[in-house]
């Protein structure tokens, strides 16, 4: 057997749909898209008038589900430590997501806490945590969070960046390629991945500029996110696309997997493919590249 190339089972998580919960018509059409998660939520785009209808229209919601249709389902709650935190976690025990989406985590602590809170209610592989990483602490803290996905089971899954509060915070522009915000992502990036983290890129506010938006999603694939939160529909076969797994870098996959395969080249750890030198590190990504294939072929036969 291979050895695994990160602790966590392969995922597609190209389009990661926001549903404001106390939205009735989105939540109703949520389970028809395409995008590869729903992030339910009960935070900033509920007000906060609606917070309790909004739990209550999400528990009802989970409640009538379809969990047949491939989709992966997130709960983004309010921060644990405020006011609704602990009566939104109440409410993801009567839903069973399979994630929970922290809000503006800024310390360890803002992910052990929930991870502890859940253990004693007995919920034990899931739901799984994931963190927004949205805030300028959050920044400076970011290795010491991402550590947590190995501590405590490994409960934490994802980071989920969070552009909109942290220009908010800092006063850095929104200006187009994003040349401020480039290295804070990827601090994120490499502290994510150094603990076996999945990466999903912010949201992009502007839902009528797909060509924009395809742009950012190519940007941020390019950077090594997994994929992207969304606000709108339209944003879902944009992001599906840019995170996908393109005709060309499939065929060289398969090209070094045939290589490798060959009798010639059993025992070899760097090979001659076509001019350009390919060690078995290549052969451990273009595995994971087939495989994140198959994984999107098997859903497209599916919808
Ligand atoms: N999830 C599911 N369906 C959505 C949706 C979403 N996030 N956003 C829009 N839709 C649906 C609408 O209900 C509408 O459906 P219908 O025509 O079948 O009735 C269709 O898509 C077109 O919507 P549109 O009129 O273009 O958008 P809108 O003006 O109704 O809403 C927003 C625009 C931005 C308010 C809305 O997209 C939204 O609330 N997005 C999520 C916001 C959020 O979650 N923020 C927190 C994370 S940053
Ligand atoms: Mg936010």
């Amino acid at each position: 057997m291979d050895k695994p190339f990160q602790h966590h089972p392969l995922r597609l998580r190209r389009s990661l749909l926001s549903v404001p919960a106390s939205n009735a018509r989105a939540l109703e059409k949520s389970s028809s898209l395409a995008c590869d998660g729903v992030i339910f939520d009960l935070e900033d785009s509920v007000a906060p008038e609606k917070k309790a209808d909004a739990r209550a229209a999400l528990v009802a919601h989970f409640a009538a589900l379809d969990r047949t249709v491939p989709q992966e389902r997130i709960v983004r709650i309010n921060a644990f430590s405020g006011r609704e935190g602990p009566a939104d976690l109440e409410a993801v025990i009567a839903c069973g997501p399979d994630a929970v989406l922290l809000p503006k985590v800024e310390e360890p602590q803002d992910v052990l806490a929930v991870a502890d809170w859940l253990a004693e209610r007995g919920a034990e592989e899931t739901p799984r945590l994931w963190a927004m990483i949205e805030t300028p602490a959050a920044i400076l803290n970011l290795a010491g969070i991402a550590a947590v996905g190995r501590t405590r089971g490994g409960r934490l899954d994802c980071l989920v960046l969070g552009l909109n509060d942290l220009r908010l915070a800092t006063g850095i522009a929104d200006m187009p390629g994003r040349p401020f915000l480039v290295p804070l992502l990827m601090q994120a990036i490499v502290a994510g991945r150094a603990f076996g983290l999945d990466m999903i890129d912010s949201v992009y506010n502007g839902f009528t500029e797909l060509d924009v938006f395809a742009a950012e999603c190519e940007q941020g694939r390019q950077m090594g996110f997994d994929g992207k939160m969304l606000i709108h529909p339209a944003q879902i076969g944009p992001a599906n696309r840019a995170f996908g797994v393109a005709d060309a870098a499939l065929a060289e996959a398969r090209a070094i997997a045939a290589a490798f395969a060959l009798p010639e080249n059993t025992g070899k750890g760097a090979i001659n493919l076509n001019g350009r030198m390919v060690e078995r590190l290549h052969l451990d990504q273009a595995r994971r590249l087939i495989a994140r294939a198959e994984l999107i072929t098997q859903k497209e036969n599916r919808t």
